[in-house]
């Protein structure tokens, strides 16, 4: 007798908390609430959506996109214990409020800071306000025009011709399958490496393909666990394996040290070459790059390093996830590829022998690289953190502390932006218009739209760069090789930092 009326007088004193959440569960599920501002998944009291987000966790990319459609301002609500409001949007007007409207009110926030902070340090992808700004202007300088030009006519062409056609040349006469996402990583590594610190670390040759290389795997599991760090359901188990010096958090120690010590080893080589210079009364040190700039000026070692870490990383990855998957998309769609070769054959070279005037005519080429990278953004999605309670234009409030995600992956599959055939690989979708037989010139979209560069004051500054490479790198393969999957599965598209595809991409290259 006295266990039940303890047990109904506990039941009774639960039953407030009870009555409490039942309005909630119902306005999630069926209330009117749900379509007034903000769609999102199906949440609970204290947990939020824990749950729907543990299940979905493998597949958050499509469940955030399944999400947005269905929410009729394309913008959705994410809460769950453990984890900041987070407010996702695929709405271009409420991009370019974050992105450049309201600027200032939208940071990356000291929550992405701390998450990259031991890997990133001061560097231009992870700080904010007045030492963004001086980073900003150094690397804007440096990425104009002219340098433009210089950089393709110095360092493109000749990687290409001395590094990239010789493997694959390779490749086509061994006729053994080779990796070919592996393969523009490191041609990109290389690239972005003899760019920024006017070093070459030749990880590209064909004798070590296989073969493992260290500094490039240091910058994968540093990149890597930082991203897992930023995925986790509870922020708190890393800080504490941090602070153990514990599995992947040891691991990543490890990473961040060879990191260190490669950058420090060469920028302090230019150092001593450029003192040597000066003593010698000789005036000019002519390297171009932009480590080669900073040391020239004085400037500190270690904002050098922090600096060279951020372009390293943005440079990366990006331009090899983006012809990875062109490549894929094109095998799969034999008549743009064979649209891409008419165009090549139709626009030869002029009188500068580069070729870096007849990038600028290649324009089908660019629409597939576009068409390409709406479907998959080598940066799938990029958060920023709000300062003060803030509106978005479509109504959503934004309080101070939210972490705010504008979203490219699914903002490419938005009915709403590009129509039923969203799906669809189209590079037509570019094109505006036709003279006899040529594309003469393309849609422009915006970056509010196609926000696979980011837009506004934060815009990415290797965008024109980026462009320059993939044309270049495309147009020299496509003319001068077929290339076909050895792996018929649908490949699957892994986000972290930078997008990549899962166990990368065999291929076999043959000559045409
Ligand atoms: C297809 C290729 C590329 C894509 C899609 C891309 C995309 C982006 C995006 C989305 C951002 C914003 C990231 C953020 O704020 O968190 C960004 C920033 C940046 N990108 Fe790129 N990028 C590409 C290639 C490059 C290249 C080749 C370079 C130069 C080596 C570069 C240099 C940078 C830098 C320095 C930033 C930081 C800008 C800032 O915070 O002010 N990117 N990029
Ligand atoms: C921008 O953000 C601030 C908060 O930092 C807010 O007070 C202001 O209303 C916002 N709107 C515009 C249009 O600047
Ligand atoms: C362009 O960049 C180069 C370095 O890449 C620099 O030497 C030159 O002064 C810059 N020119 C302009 C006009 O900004």
């Amino acid at each position: 007798m006295g266990t039940l009326i303890m047990c109904i007088s506990s039941l009774l004193s639960f039953l407030p908390l009870l009555l409490l959440s039942i309005p909630t569960l119902i306005q999630w599920r069926f209330g009117p609430a749900r379509h007034l501002q903000n769609s999102g998944p199906i949440s609970y009291p204290m947990i939020g959506c824990l749950i729907s987000f543990y299940k979905n966790r493998r597949r958050l990319l499509d469940w955030y996109t399944d999400m947005l459609s269905a929410s009729p301002s394309q913008t959705i609500l994410i809460s769950r214990l453990g984890a900041r409001r987070t407010i996702v949007t695929a709405n271009p007007r409420n991009v370019e409020y974050i992105l450049k409207t309201n600027f200032t009110n939208f940071p990356k926030g000291k929550p992405f800071t701390d998450i990259l902070g031991d890997f990133l340090g001061n560097g231009i992808f992870n700080v904010d306000g007045d030492k963004w700004c001086h980073q900003r202007k150094l690397v804007v300088h440096q990425f104009n025009a002219t340098s433009l030009r210089a950089y393709v006519e110095k360092v493109l062409k000749d990687e290409v011709e001395k590094k990239l056609l010789p493997v694959m040349e390779s490749a086509a006469v061994g006729g053994r399958a080779v990796d070919l996402q592996e393969l523009l990583r490191r041609f990109a590594f290389d690239l972005v490496c003899r760019v920024s610190l006017g070093y070459n670390p030749c990880c590209l040759e064909y004798d070590c393909l296989d073969a493992r290389q260290p500094i490039l795997e240091a910058f994968d599991t540093a990149s890597d666990i930082c991203a897992r760090r930023g995925a986790a359901p509870l922020a708190a188990v890393w800080k504490i394996k941090r602070f153990m010096d514990y599995g992947s958090e040891k691991r990543l120690r490890e990473a961040i040290g060879k990191i260190h010590l490669f950058v420090d080893d060469i920028v302090s080589e230019k150092k001593r070459k450029i003192m040597s210079c000066c003593e010698k009364g000789e005036e000019r040190w002519d390297e171009m790059d932009l480590a080669s700039k900073m040391v020239r000026d004085g400037m500190d070692d270690e904002f050098v390093r922090d600096t060279m870490i951020s372009l390293i990383m943005a440079g990366r990855d990006t331009t090899s996830a983006a012809m990875t998957w062109l490549f894929y998309l094109l095998s799969c769609h034999p008549h743009v590829g064979n649209e891409m070769a008419r165009e090549l054959t139709a626009i030869q070279c002029g009188d500068d022998a580069s070729g870096f005037e007849r990038l600028k005519e290649l324009r089908w080429l660019k629409a597939c690289i576009c068409e390409s990278m709406r479907l998959f953004p080598p940066v799938a999605w990029d958060s920023k953190h709000a300062m003060s309670n803030d509106e978005l234009p479509d109504g959503t409030k934004v309080r101070a502390g939210d972490r705010v995600t504008y979203f490219p992956y699914g903002m490419g599959r938005m009915k709403s932006l590009w129509g039923e055939d969203r799906f669809e690989f189209k590079p037509e979708r570019w094109v505006s218009e036709v003279e006899r037989g040529r594309v003469k010139a393309l849609k422009n979209y915006g970056p509010y739209k196609f926000s696979v560069f980011q837009a506004g004051p934060r815009a990415c500054p290797g965008k024109e760069m980026a462009f320059v490479q993939m044309k270049y790198v495309v147009a020299s393969i496509m003319e001068r090789f077929a290339i076909r999957p050895v792996i018929p599965d649908r490949p699957i598209f892994v986000p972290l930092l930078t997008a990549h595809m899962a166990r990368g991409f065999k291929v076999l290259v043959s000559r045409r």
